[in-house]
């Protein structure tokens, strides 16, 4: 890939349009949703993505600055290119053509041109391959500016299956969560194919997520779990279904404000987790160290084999539990309330 830094476009004095996007945790139901069952996630509002349109010099089309995200060949980030020196399955050149294919239309003048002259700068504090839906964030975020840009404010339901498509290029055969949740940005309970419902949290859960520090690939674990549930579907196919239903429990006790049931079903949401084979030695480790200083459930989250878990803890409680944490191991910890 080129990256033509020297024709970067100049800025205009017009004024920059940001749109943000939150991470997202899984809080029940990882992988059995991909088959269909149903799952809890929650916008993480701590941490985020944020895309900048910068209005460019006449001629010099879309360019990408992505600070702190990895260039489509895997080298570290703070990559500045040209829309079409990216491979066709960048998630960022997909991002940011959907958009425009989305939106442009209402742009007043110059809809004919090929390429509009725009930086689109991507920030993010999400940690990267780590269950936090990085990779949804970003486009949710790119297409939010993308749309304000040319004048339109895409609302989730615009928004969510654009990201969908990105997402495949992330992780292949995606249920469809991450999309929903970042870009509805609201505590989602999601069956795959039946669109959204939203969930009341009826008393606030206080989270601590613990950062493995360990990447994890979310499509080489699907994949791994999907090649196992090939070769023995039925059982598999029960574990999803003990899966569904501890997500579904789970449902009921956030709706009506029982954290201490929750954290039980965190607890035995994480022991399927580890007999599906996706858990890992440091994502165990932490979950047994938040149970022992007095978390009310703990589990891992997101697609596993590294990355973070979470740790549902009584208020007060929260700053013992995230040392704790620190102190076996996890590389970061980050607290949120939710709602
Ligand atoms: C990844 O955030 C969650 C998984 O269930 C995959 C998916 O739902 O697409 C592991």
């Amino acid at each position: 890939m080129n990256t033509r830094t020297e024709q970067l476009p100049s800025q205009s004095l017009s004024q920059p349009t940001v749109a943000k996007a939150p991470g997202k945790v899984i809080l029940f139901g990882e992988h059995a949703v991909v088959y269909s069952r149903p799952a809890i996630a929650v916008p993480v509002t701590d941490v985020s993505a944020t895309a900048t349109i910068t209005p460019g010099e006449p001629g010099s089309g879309v360019w990408i600055l992505a600070a702190d995200l990895p260039a489509p060949d895997g080298s570290p980030g703070g990559h500045c290119y040209g829309l079409r020196d990216a491979p066709v399955d960048d998630p960022l050149r997909a991002s940011v053509e959907l958009a425009l294919d989305a939106f442009r239309h209402s742009e007043p003048t110059g809809a004919d041109s090929p390429e509009p002259d725009v930086l689109v700068t991507i920030t993010s504090t999400i940690p990267i391959a780590r269950g936090m839906g990085s990779g949804a964030a970003v486009a949710t975020a790119v297409v939010r500016a993308i749309g304000r840009h040319f004048g339109h404010t895409p609302q989730p339901d615009e928004i969510s299956p654009l990201v969908y498509e990105v997402e495949k290029l992330h992780h292949g055969t995606p249920s469809g969560i991450d999309n929903t949740v970042v870009a509805y940005e609201q505590p989602v309970f999601f069956v795959r194919g039946r669109g959204i419902t939203r969930l009341s949290v009826g008393a606030s859960l206080n989270l601590v997520i613990a950062d493995t520090g360990v990447v994890s690939s979310t499509r080489k674990v699907v994949g791994d779990v999907r090649r196992r549930w090939s070769a023995e579907a039925e059982r598999y196919e029960g574990l999803f279904d003990e899966i569904g239903a501890v997500a579904r429990l789970a449902k009921s006790a956030i709706e009506r404000g029982d954290p201490n049931a929750v954290g039980r079903l965190m607890d035995e949401n994480h022991e399927l987790l580890m007999t599906l084979g996706v858990s890992s030695p440091e994502l165990d480790k932490l979950v047994e160290t938040a149970r022992m200083t007095g978390a009310l459930g703990a589990k891992m989250s997101g697609a596993g084999w590294g990355g973070n878990m979470l740790a549902l803890v009584e208020a007060g409680r929260t700053p013992t539990v995230a040392d704790a944490l620190q102190a076996a191991g996890a590389a970061s910890t980050i607290f949120s309330q939710i709602p």
